[in-house]
Formats: structure tokens, sequence, C-alpha cells
């Protein structure tokens, strides 16, 4: 395998903040091309109610800014909900779909420790996979 090309993980500032709009929809971008144009999902499904709230977080390379990977967290009771994970067909196999969730494990670490929510190091996670790519989350 080729090395991978230089990237950068941003965080998409939270609701309120300059800058969330514009790095949302680029996040939105990846996966309409990954979940509607190759998997053939509906498009009007594709942004639902947590996007509103959700932190997002894109995979950019540089010095391009081209955007190549997301990944989103929804807060809810007591726990986080890892989802819509796509990273475009291109750049797969480069560790990027790893590096994002361990992007969004370290934003969830902060999150817990932040409002209370976790003690010590443990915050309940749980990831919404489609069936294939099970394998994926288990490592
Ligand atoms: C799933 C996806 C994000 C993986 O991205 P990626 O950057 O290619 O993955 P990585 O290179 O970080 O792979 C990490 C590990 O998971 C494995 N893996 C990658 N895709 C996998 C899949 N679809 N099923 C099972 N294992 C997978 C890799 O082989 C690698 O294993 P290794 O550690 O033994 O080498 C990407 O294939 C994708 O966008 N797929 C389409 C959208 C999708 O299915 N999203 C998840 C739905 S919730």
């Amino acid at each position: 395998m080729s090395s991978p090309p230089a990237y950068e993980i941003i965080t998409v500032p939270p609701v309120g903040q300059p800058g969330r709009e514009e790095l949302r929809q680029q996040c939105y971008d990846v996966r309409i091309d990954v979940f509607h144009r190759e998997q053939g999902f509906p498009l009007d499904t594709e942004i639902d109610e947590y996007d509103e709230e959700a932190t997002h977080i894109l995979l950019r390379l540089v010095p391009s800014l081209k955007p190549v990977g997301t990944i989103r967290c929804v807060k809810l009771k007591d726990y986080y909900k890892l989802s819509r994970l796509a990273v475009l067909k291109d750049y797969r196999k480069y560790r990027f779909g790893a590096a994002l969730v361990q992007s969004l494990h370290d934003h969830v670490k902060a999150d817990a420790r932040a409002s209370g929510l976790a003690a010590s190091d443990a915050a309940k996670v749980i990831a919404h996979s489609q069936i294939p790519v099970k394998g994926f989350y288990g490592k």
C-alpha cells in the first residue's frame, strides 16, 4: 500500500460558533458521496434530526483541505452514539477510518469528564453500524 497522504482531523465548531455551517456541510458532502452515490441510500434521509446538535468530525487532506472522511457523535441521556462514519472510496485503507473513531473517542472522553458523566476514563459509547462493517468496529 502506498503511504497515506498528509491529513488533519478537526472538530466542527459547536452550535452557534463561527464556521460550523460551512464545515458541517463538508461532512455532509462526504456522507452523501459515500452513503447516497456509492451505496444508494436515499438522499432525503441522509441528514436527520441528530445532525443539528451532533458533534461532527472532519478528516481533510493538507495542504489542499480536501474533505475525505467524517464521523459524528450524538450525546444522549447517559451515553454517546457514534454514527455516519464515512471515508471517500479513493482514500480507504489508509487507516483514516480508525483515526476518525479514535478522535471521536478522545472527544467523548473529554466531554464526559467535563460534564461529570464519567468519573474515570469510562464513558459509554454505542456504535450504529451497518452489518457488513461490524468487523471494522470490532478492531
Ligand atoms: C468503513 C470505512 C469508514 C473504513 O475506512 P478505512 O479508512 O478504509 O478503514 P481503516 O483503513 O481505518 O481500517 C481499519 C481496520 O478496519 C478494517 N476494515 C476497514 N473497512 C472494513 C469493513 N468494511 N469491514 C470490516 N473491516 C474493515 C481494515 O481492514 C483495518 O484492519 P486492520 O487494522 O487489521 O488493518 C470505509 O470503508 C467506508 O467509508 N465505508 C463505506 C461507509 C461505511 O460502511 N461506513 C460505516 C457505516 S456505519
